[in-house]
């Protein structure tokens, strides 16, 4: 559903609305993940000021290793997406923020989940089905490296999801079939248990910008195109400078300086427009028009980009270099995390029958 759907929608048995949202391990966010993602969620953590209104933010480590055996990468990655939601505001004491794997409750509803989720519907899965094919087209065994952890990779999921009843949960749209087997996977356990698990929906924001990347493809870790959101890690460098570089690397055509240009088949101006203001934005369109020079573009578009993430690099910094803090943030949010895990593991553990056999003292 869009996000304006889910928001009107009365959530069923009239929960409150609990938004809950994972970011997986592997990469260091660009700003794509920034404008996509980190942003969006950031505003409506903060726009929220109904106490019951939970969110739950969590770093999906135990996703991670579906797609990434580099143990240096998962941890370097974990610290600093952790700091980047940190610097760009993200207020741990309003929200749930925690590290998936101090959730041991999680793995062990996956498992349970695991008995309630037919084998067929993971078959289904987009991730798993688009690995067989490309198996098949290269000649090699149909399951040739496909693991048991990227194929019930959507059971993790639902876990993550079903475990805190989350009612919203804002992803990208490769992830909506994710959001809907949660749903398939609580209603079947509901029905052959008790009705424990409420039922998600995936929220998809249109109003959000899906960010091109250097070389005119979707901005990806995937395919090496994305411009770093605090530089790439390098304490040598500085990323402002790395920010401009990186911005000067846009593609775009050999339109002389003085011709005029089409803002909607560029990426400079597409990228502008997930920063600017209308008014700023139609002024640059008039720029385009009038014949600005690529170069001069990518100044503006620096710039603007440059006053929204400068505030936030000196906290980053501060929390790189400091993971005695992050360790702390997160340690606090696996506590919260947990009061309500326990319970609903509980819950879960008894509904299928498996209890204390007697009250000991
Ligand atoms: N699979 C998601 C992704 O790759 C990350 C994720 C893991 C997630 N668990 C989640 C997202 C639960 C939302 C809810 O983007």
């Amino acid at each position: 559903m869009s996000a304006s759907e889910a928001n009107s929608n009365l959530v069923e048995n009239n929960q409150p609305k609990r938004t809950l949202t994972g970011v997986t391990t592997t990469g260091i966010p660009h700003l794509g993940n920034y404008v996509g993602a980190i942003r969006p969620a950031i505003q409506s953590a903060q726009n929220s000021n109904n106490e019951e209104d939970k969110s739950f933010f969590f770093l999906a480590d135990y996703h991670s290793i579906i797609k990434c055996s580099d143990p240096k990468q998962v941890h370097e990655s974990t610290k600093a997406i952790a700091a980047t939601w940190l610097a760009c505001g993200l207020d741990p004491e309003k929200v749930v923020f925690y590290r998936q794997s101090d959730v041991p409750e999680i793995p062990e509803l996956a498992w349970i989940l695991n008995c309630s989720c037919s084998k067929g519907l993971m078959n289904r899965a987009h991730a798993y089905k688009a690995a067989v094919d490309a198996n098949l087209s290269n000649d090699v065994d149909a399951d040739h490296n496909v693991t048991m952890g990227l194929f019930g990779y959507p059971v993790l999921m639902a876990a993550d999801i079903l475990m805190f009843n989350a009612t919203h949960v804002p992803v990208g749209r490769d992830q909506i079939q994710h959001v809907e087997m949660a749903r398939d996977i609580a209603g079947t356990f509901n029905h052959k248990y008790k009705p424990l698990f409420t039922l998600p929906s995936a929220v998809v924001d249109d109003n959000v910008a899906l960010l091109t990347g250097l070389d005119g493809r979707k901005m990806s870790k995937s395919y090496g195109n994305t411009i770093p959101l605090f530089g790439d890690g390098n304490p040598q460098v500085d990323p402002e400078k790395q920010l401009r570089k990186a911005i000067m690397q846009i593609v775009t055509n050999s339109q002389a300086p003085e011709d005029p240009k089409n803002p909607d088949d560029s990426v400079v101006f597409e990228i502008y427009k997930a920063f600017a203001t209308p008014a700023e934005i139609a002024d640059l369109r008039g720029q385009f028009e009038a014949g600005i020079a690529w170069g001069d573009a990518k100044q503006i578009l620096f710039e603007k980009i440059n006053d929204e993430i400068a505030p936030f690099r000196a906290r980053y910094a501060e929390l790189m270099a400091n993971p005695k803090e992050l360790e702390e943030i997160l340690m606090m949010g696996a506590e919260k995390a947990r009061r309500h895990s326990q319970k609903q593991l509980d819950k879960t553990r008894r509904a299928i029958g498996i209890k204390p056999l007697a009250k000991l003292k």
